[in-house]
């Protein structure tokens, strides 16, 4: 296995949620030179150097200030859809005690019954010196959805409709007879084992992910599967290529959260964070307003390979492959950013570093999914192209890609962050 595939994997592993991803992402950085910055302090920045800022637990922009006045930006997201636990979860039913969660996004809801559950994110809790936030991240099986036996439901293999108050609610412990159970104790009692002094819980973003490590499938392990994939993977090849290049021009890798929830937040890209990082980089509204025209933005996030057993889900010209390279995505309704001559910057690239590359547009009766890139583009003005790789089961609690496409896409960005013009 390519040494990138493996390291990947392991970022993976230990990125349940957008925090744990951001805190292994910063870290990287660290690795590599990149100097963290608070958004609340002014900034001395130098040509050639470094940085990173953070907003809100959950997003990052990375940039190496460049000595060209154009910006290359490659956008790629940090959450995924899921289970996020309510403010109040408990469910004490039946002797089990269950926790009931809100739905993040838009999960494939059957892809969560019937699996080994855990539990990530961070907690907000009060000790003698305030308010203080910590992460956790169990590692290990505490809950499951069980599905309902066919013997009570002949009908499952017809068509299950899931009523998610009801359905979509893990079993966390198995109680005594007239006992009953109070999460927000339990994850006090978690938090001071790291605080000893925290003595009452705020509030929490603490997130259920399947607990299965990503692995491989496939004859030839051709397949990779895991959770968050989508869009993970694409974070990961930005970071890969924005540490192991050496631009000439200011190369930006900006990862939000939220949008998978449509990009409406503080920290999502339809928030102020960009635009506000992007003045500071140039050196001001009028700065950027110059440096826009010969930037792009290559805004990753990943794309739907055609299913053998679905096949007439994609236009017949238009169905990518697993395995055979990034795919650009375009809509001439605008839901994807891509116009021709983003397309053809990329493909002009592609052809030199010798990346294969694909096309998606959906079926003509159909409408598409969005993502970063239309949002982006509109808020900043910038030319952008969509791209991402190739993936099956999108949405589910293990989604599978090609082993091989990691490769070709991280191989892509460093080419398109080394441009010499
Ligand atoms: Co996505």
């Amino acid at each position: 296995m390519k040494p990138q595939l493996q390291s990947f994997i392991n970022f993976l592993s230990h990125s349940p949620t957008p925090f744990q991803a951001l805190s292994n992402i910063t870290e990287r950085l660290s690795q590599a030179q990149f100097t963290a910055l608070e958004e609340a302090e002014p900034w001395d920045l130098k040509k050639g150097g470094k940085y990173f800022v953070t907003r809100g637990g959950g997003s990052i922009i990375a940039w190496v200030q460049g000595e060209e006045k154009k910006l290359r930006l490659v956008g790629a997201h940090t959450d995924s859809p899921g289970l996020k636990l309510k403010p109040h979860p408990d469910q004490n039913k039946e002797g089990l005690h269950g926790l009931r969660v809100e739905i993040y996004g838009s999960p494939l809801l059957y892809t969560w019954f019937d699996r080994e559950l855990s539990l990530a994110g961070r907690v907000d809790f009060l000790t003698p010196q305030g308010h203080e936030q910590l992460q956790l991240d169990f590692a290990q099986p505490l809950a499951m959805i069980p599905s309902l036996a066919i013997h009570l439901n002949r009908e499952a293999n017809q068509g299950w409709a899931i009523q998610a108050q009801n359905e979509m609610v893990p079993l966390f412990q198995g109680l005594k007879a007239g006992e009953t159970s109070d999460f927000r104790a339990f994850i006090l009692k978690e938090v001071q084992k790291t605080v000893p002094s925290a003595s009452e819980i705020f509030d929490f973003d603490l997130f259920f992910y399947p607990f299965q490590a990503p692995g491989f499938a496939g004859l030839n392990q051709e397949f990779l599967l895991g959770y968050r994939l989508d869009n993970l993977l694409s974070c990961y090849a930005g970071l890969q290529a924005l540490v192991e290049s050496k631009p000439k021009a200011t190369s930006i890798l900006v990862l939000n959260d939220h949008e998978e929830v449509g990009s409406n937040s503080y920290t999502g890209a339809g928030g102020l964070f960009l635009k506000q990082v992007l003045e500071r980089i140039t050196g001001g509204s009028e700065a950027l307003t110059q440096a826009l025209p010969g930037s792009l933005l290559i805004s990753c996030d990943n794309a739907h390979a055609v299913h053998p057993n679905y096949a007439d889900k994609h236009d017949p010209n238009h169905g990518p492959k697993l395995n055979q390279g990034p795919v650009i995505k375009s809509n001439a309704n605008q839901r994807y950013a891509t116009h021709a001559g983003s397309a053809a910057q990329v493909a002009y690239m592609a052809k030199q570093a010798q990346v294969p590359l694909q096309r998606f547009v959906i079926r003509s009766d159909q409408s598409c999914g969005s993502t970063l890139g239309p949002i982006t583009s509109t808020l900043i003005g910038l030319s952008t192209v969509d791209l991402g790789v190739a993936s099956l089961a999108m949405h589910s609690s293990r989604e599978t890609v090609g082993s091989e496409d990691l490769h070709h896409l991280i191989r892509l960005l460093t080419y398109f962050y080394n441009l010499k013009n």
